[in-house]
């Protein structure tokens, strides 16, 4: 599989949301965000997608998905170090909200206690689903 990993542009944001929709994750903010996104591209076809959210004060890794049909190819992987490249020198630590929990435990990430989700994010704290949402916090220490 050839495979290239490269930074997204304007041209990308329909196929990210396409990609993102599958599995209900949130779209609204691809346009704002999307010189934090990196997609995974073969045969001109954009199979992937994952965006490092570098706000003040939290950096989190969000919006990684494949199409179906390409997961468990290596490519989430792939996503993932290409973002932590990037992450290196601008923190410490990165943050994910997520229900792929097995994933990031493979990338060396450890999961938070749930409590800590309204400390951390805001949107959590305002959000009227936090007592039924699934989302796992965890971190990852750079070091
Ligand atoms: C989660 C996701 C991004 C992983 O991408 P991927 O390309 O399928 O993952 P990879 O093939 O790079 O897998 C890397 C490793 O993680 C493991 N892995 C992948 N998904 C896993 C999961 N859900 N649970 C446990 N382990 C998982 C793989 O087996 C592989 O392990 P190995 O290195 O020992 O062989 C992908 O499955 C996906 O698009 N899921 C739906 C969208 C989603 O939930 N995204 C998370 C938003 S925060």
């Amino acid at each position: 599989m050839n495979l290239n990993i490269r930074s997204a542009g304007t041209g990308d944001i329909p196929d990210i949301k396409s990609i993102l929709a599958q599995y209900i994750l949130e779209t609204e903010l691809v346009e704002d965000n999307i010189d934090q996104f990196v997609v995974a591209e073969t045969g001109g076809r954009i199979v992937g997608c994952a965006c490092l959210d570098s706000n003040p004060g939290l950096v989190e890794l969000r919006s990684i998905a494949m199409l179906p049909g390409w997961k468990n190819k290596g490519i989430g992987r792939r996503l993932f170090e290409t973002l932590m490249q990037r992450a290196r020198g601008m923190t410490d630590r990165i943050f994910v909200r997520t229900t792929a929990r097995g994933f990031f435990e493979k990338m060396g990430f450890e999961a938070l206690d749930g409590s800590q989700k309204p400390v951390l994010w805001q949107d959590c704290a305002e959000c009227d689903k936090l007592d039924v949402c699934m989302q796992v916090p965890m971190v990852l220490e750079l070091r």
